[in-house]
């Protein structure tokens, strides 16, 4: 296995901005970072339907996809089931510490804020938050409701990174791809691992 802070827990959710989520896992396994994939049940219906690609709901078919999909290692990637509950992200004992929702749909935003832990992807987020671990979602809704702004306020004063699915336009993107690698640069960013993908403001200027 990699080295603990070389782990970490990925979630897609049924959020609109399934391109954020497979890039950053593309990123985040160059980076050697062995992952911890959870895949809701919308997260499948986004990711057919914003990105064409179909993943088997079975655990170990839907890698198999994915390893297809990227032309990545399977060494260091790990779909877990939504009732694996003696995967490592179970428990704060085996859990990294560090978890990304990306995308984070609404209601999961609402089961982590009230800690339903009502599947492992949910449970996983509460571990996180309990061990005092870093837990960035990356939100996507437009308008947000009273409910949603109240949920988020909640979550980033349990500690809980928020981070609106909103790619700024100063680096001049010319691609739907330069505006999904604004946000994954942010994100990582904040994880601390060492990313290029976007100019840094100030230092290189593109154009
Ligand atoms: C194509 C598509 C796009 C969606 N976009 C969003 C969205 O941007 N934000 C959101 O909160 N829900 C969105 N939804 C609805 C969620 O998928 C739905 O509420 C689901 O129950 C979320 O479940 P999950 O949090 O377990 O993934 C979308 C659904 C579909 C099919």
């Amino acid at each position: 296995m990699s080295s603990p802070e070389k782990r970490i827990t990925l979630a897609w959710t049924g959020a609109s901005g399934a391109p954020y989520g497979l890039r950053l896992l593309e990123c985040l396994l160059a980076a050697d970072y062995h992952v911890y994939l959870l895949i809701s049940s919308a997260a499948r219906v986004v990711l057919a339907t914003e990105h064409g690609l179909k993943l088997p709901s079975g655990p170990d078919a839907a890698k198999a996809a994915l390893v297809m999909q990227l032309g990545c290692s399977p060494d260091r990637l790990e779909v877990c089931g939504k009732e694996d509950w003696f995967s490592p992200v179970a428990s704060g004992s085996a859990a990294p510490k560090q978890m990304v929702i990306c995308p984070c749909s609404a209601g999961t935003l609402a089961s982590v804020a009230h800690g339903l832990s009502d599947n492992l992807l949910e449970r996983a987020a509460d571990v996180v938050l309990k061990e005092r671990g870093q837990l960035l979602m990356v939100v996507r809704e437009t308008p947000f409701s009273t409910l949603h702004l109240e949920n988020m306020l909640k979550l980033s004063q349990m500690g809980a990174t928020i981070m609106p699915a909103a790619p700024g336009f100063y680096h001049q993107p010319e691609s739907i791809e330069d505006l999904v690698d604004f946000m994954v640069a942010r994100i990582l960013d904040h994880l601390g691992v060492e990313q290029g993908l976007v100019p840094r403001w100030g230092y290189d200027q593109r154009k």
